[in-house]
């Protein structure tokens, strides 16, 4: 004779065997999940590191904020300019401007990382900021009255040459380290950022 509350015990309640796995097999299987879940993140973020590298040749580093600080107080703007930052990287050069002056806002940004960071710093700050995602050699730049950029000689070499034929008279040019290889900045100032690293600023005017 089979007794029902028998048959509920091996079957359902306990599982077939009539014995559940142990609570410590349990959390080292979610501990397993989670570990497994931790890497293929960090995997990923790597692999789009690796690929926004690729595609830009210059990698995101963004200006230190310490820097940041400074370049609003030295090279100041006006209410409503409209500037822009070429590989804006997380949009805190934008952002710190658009915050003191009220300045208006376009970066590009052609690396997948930064772009996400930078509309997410934008969103979270509810700046007048505008981000695109495209290469900024085939940016539309006639409206621009300041230009940031942060990137490498190569990059500076050939923004000069469009600078020179697109960009307004009178516009100004901010370059965090890197001159460019003709034009002559109208002020350098020194910056110091993590104590003792020394930055330079550069400031030209389109003539
Ligand atoms: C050194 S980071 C500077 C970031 C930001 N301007 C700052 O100062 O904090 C340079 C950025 O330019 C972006 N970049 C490089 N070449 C680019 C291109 N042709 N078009 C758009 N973005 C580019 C890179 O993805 C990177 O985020």
């Amino acid at each position: 004779m089979v007794e029902s509350g028998g048959l509920e015990n091996r079957y359902t309640r306990k599982g077939i065997g009539g014995s559940n796995p142990p609570a410590s097999a349990i959390v080292m299987i979610y501990l397993f999940l989670i570990i497994l879940s931790i890497i293929a993140v960090a995997l990923l973020f790597y692999l789009l590191l690796l690929l926004d590298f690729a595609t830009t040749k210059i990698p995101f580093v963004p200006t230190p904020q310490e820097v940041v600080d400074q370049l609003v107080n030295l090279v100041p703007a006006k209410t409503d300019e409209i500037l822009y930052d070429l590989g804006c990287g997380d949009a805190r050069v934008l952002i710190a401007y658009a915050k003191k002056y009220r300045t208006q806002g376009i970066g590009y940004e052609k690396g997948w990382l930064a772009y996400l960071k930078s509309r997410l710093n934008v969103w979270k700050n509810k700046a007048p900021i505008k981000i695109r995602r495209k290469d900024f050699f085939k940016a539309d730049i006639k409206n621009a009255d300041i230009i940031f950029c942060y990137l490498y000689p190569f990059a500076m070499e050939k923004l000069e040459e469009k600078f020179q034929d697109e960009l307004k008279i009178g516009a100004k040019v901010i370059s965090f380290n890197f001159p460019f290889p003709n034009w002559k900045p109208e002020k350098i100032f020194k910056v110091f950022y993590k104590n003792k690293t020394e930055g330079k600023i550069l400031v030209y005017y389109k003539l």
